[in-house]
């Protein structure tokens, strides 16, 4: 087993030694469990303590701030889950996502596939990057703060509660539209296009199932779909499924969206599955989940048990979020997380930069 799933507090700290004790009394709300990765699937130079004594209140910070922001609108945690993928599969888990570009120079976040994801995500991920570095200094990345984010999404929309390592470093520079057009999955691709995809970022194809999970919660523009109704209707779309969706899509370039799982669209839950098995899914990556005979026995396997989709999803976000960090002395900690340091005019060298992490170190 990836990890361990701890039934209760009181086994949970048997389980767990003192060192992480504090740390998993941060999780005073948390459900009747909690997921915790083992020392064997954490990579070097992340920790589940990492910020004990850098930072010690990092997470309720963030949860209190994103249960503020989720109270007022619950579609933001899509779009703060969908971020931190998009930052893992274009050069690893190191926040290049979050830098802005500009016209003559376009960041990732101009790029085709990262057209739909929200712009309130960045502003939030600012936010929390503000609230923690004005109570810890400037001692905590971008990537962790987009990590843990997404883990707050999961969990403040239903989902499992799961402790991630930390310590990741943000990246110096954004990829190019190339990188992330060859990284980031179409809507459009097929069964072999999406395994290979993740195989590439060491994701299996239980992985692949559990993270398309995701879609339990959030939308979908009917440009990522519309190729499955127009000119001719996929045959494995549910028929009265697709009439409802070109009600919402009449012509192919609509610019409306829809929620992605029709059953439960704002809880984190199974249903997604139980879309799938009805031939209710939007996208062609996900209804190819079902047509292929190996992921099909997966997918059925989650629609019938939730608690099982939960472990696997969990034990594949920690994989995710491990792909290709910075850690250690590589990358840098960001002032802002839309700009690198060399190009944030706030900063006036890198050596106050060094002297400033050394001191909030210390
Ligand atoms: C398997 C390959 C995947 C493909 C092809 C894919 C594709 C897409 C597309 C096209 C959208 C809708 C964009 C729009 O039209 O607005 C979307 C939404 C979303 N995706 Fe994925 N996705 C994949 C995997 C994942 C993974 C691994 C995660 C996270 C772990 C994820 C999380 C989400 C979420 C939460 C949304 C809703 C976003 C929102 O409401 O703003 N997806 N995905």
């Amino acid at each position: 087993m990836a990890f361990s799933k701890v039934v209760s507090l009181p086994s949970l700290f048997l389980a767990i030694s003192c060192l992480l004790l504090p740390f998993l009394l941060a999780f005073s709300e948390a459900h009747s469990h909690s997921y915790v990765p083992s020392s064997e699937h954490i990579v070097k130079g992340l920790s589940l303590s990492f910020y004990e004594t850098k930072c010690p209140d990092l997470e309720s910070i963030v949860r209190k701030h994103l249960k503020k922001v989720f109270k007022e609108d619950i579609g933001q945690a899509a779009g703060l889950l969908r971020v931190h993928f998009h930052d893992c599969f274009v050069q690893g888990c190191e926040g290049s996502v979050l830098i802005a570009g500009t016209a003559s120079d376009p960041s990732e976040q101009e790029a085709l596939p990262n057209l739909s994801l929200r712009a309130e995500a960045f502003e939030i991920i600012n936010d929390l990057h503000e609230l923690v570095h004005s109570q810890c200094g400037r001692v905590v990345s971008c990537a962790d703060i987009t990590a843990l984010a997404a883990r707050e999404a999961v969990y403040l929309s239903g989902g499992p509660e799961y402790i991630i390592p930390l310590g990741r470093r943000d990246g110096l520079t954004f990829g190019t539209q190339a990188a992330v057009l060859a990284n980031i999955p179409a809507p459009t691709s097929n069964i072999s296009h999406l395994l290979a995809s993740f195989a590439a970022k060491k994701l299996d194809v239980t992985d692949l199932v559990a993270l398309s999970g995701a879609h339990t919660i959030g939308r979908g523009h009917c440009t990522s779909f519309t190729n499955r109704l127009y000119p001719t209707q996929d045959p494995t779309l549910d028929p009265i499924f697709a009439d409802d969706l070109k009600e919402i899509c009449p012509e192919k370039n609509s610019t409306h969206f829809t929620m992605l799982d029709i059953r439960t669209p704002n809880r984190f839950d199974n249903k997604y599955y139980v879309d799938l098995v009805n031939r209710e899914v939007l996208f062609t990556s996900d209804e190819d989940l079902y047509t292929y005979e190996k992921t099909r026995e997966i997918v059925e396997s989650f629609a019938e048990d939730q608690e099982l989709f939960f472990e696997k999803f969990v034990h594949a976000m920690i994989k995710m979020g491990q792909v290709s960090v910075l850690t250690g002395s590589v990358g840098e900690i960001r002032a802002n997380c839309s700009v690198s340091n060399s190009n944030n005019p706030s900063l006036v060298s890198v050596v106050v930069e060094e002297d400033y992490e050394t001191a909030a170190e210390l």
